[in-house]
Parts: C-alpha cells; structure tokens; sequence
C-alpha cells in the first residue's frame, strides 16, 4: 500500500447500510467501494451487482439490507455481507469482489495492492447515463 493516509474513520462506516469510497487501478479506472461496518471490523467490496456488474449495490445512498445480506435493488440478488456471497436471485452463487481494507487505531485503511485511495462518496456519474443508476424493475 503507497498511502497510509486513513480513508476515513472507523465510525464514519454504517452498521445497518454501507458507505462509497473511490478507488483507482493502476490502469487508472476509478471504481466504487462499499464500506460496512460488522462487530468493529469492517468488510469492503466493489460496488458492483454480480447479475449486471455495471449496477451498483450502493447506489449512493447506502445498500439496502435484510437479515446481514446487501438486497440489490435491481432485480432483488441477496448477498451476504461477511462473505459476499449471492445467497438468492439471479447470480446465485456468485461473490462479490472483495477489496483488502484493515482498521487500526479507529481509522480504516485501504490495503488492496490493486487499488490506490482516491477519496470518500459516489463517483460522479453522468445524469444522461442511465445504465449505472437506473431502477428499472424487470
Ligand atoms: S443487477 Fe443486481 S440482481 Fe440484477
């Protein structure tokens, strides 16, 4: 890891929902995590459905969650939030993509070699894109 600047602080990450940093690949895409916090750790997971990766779990406002599983609000996939994994819907059995991050000292880390820090909140998206934000129910 290059930066051992915090993302941000422990209690800044939601029990009960998520919360988005902005990460960046060393081929320069930028990319959205959700944040989750579970018994004073914190899990991490790319921001990306496994039925249509482009739809986002989080999709700004933090996931929806019954019983500790992230609900995609597209087509209702349920994903566990400890493991990742789909446990209903349309890409059962997938897992999300999981991304390194570890807490010290109350605040959290990014420590995923292929991703570098970018900063907190949703990427800016473009209002007129309606693929990565859409609520179409199918
Ligand atoms: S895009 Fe998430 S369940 Fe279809």
């Amino acid at each position: 890891m290059e930066d051992r600047s915090p993302m941000l602080s422990l209690g800044a990450v939601p029990t009960e929902t998520t919360t988005i940093v902005q990460v960046e690949t060393a081929a320069n895409e930028e990319k959205e995590v959700i944040l989750h916090r579970q018994n004073g750790d914190v899990i991490a997971w790319l921001n990306a459905c496994q039925h249509y990766r482009h739809i986002p779990i989080d999709k700004g406002e933090g996931a929806t969650m019954r019983n500790g599983e992230f609900v995609c609000q597209n087509h209702g996939a349920y994903f566990e939030a400890d493991s990742g994994h789909c446990t209903f819907g349309p890409c059962e059995g997938a897992y999300l993509d999981s991304v390194d991050v570890a807490v010290e000292d109350g605040d959290v880390y990014l420590t995923d070699e292929n991703y570098d820090f970018v900063g907190t909140g949703p990427l800016e998206t473009d209002e007129t894109d309606l693929t990565s934000t859409s609520n179409v129910e199918f």
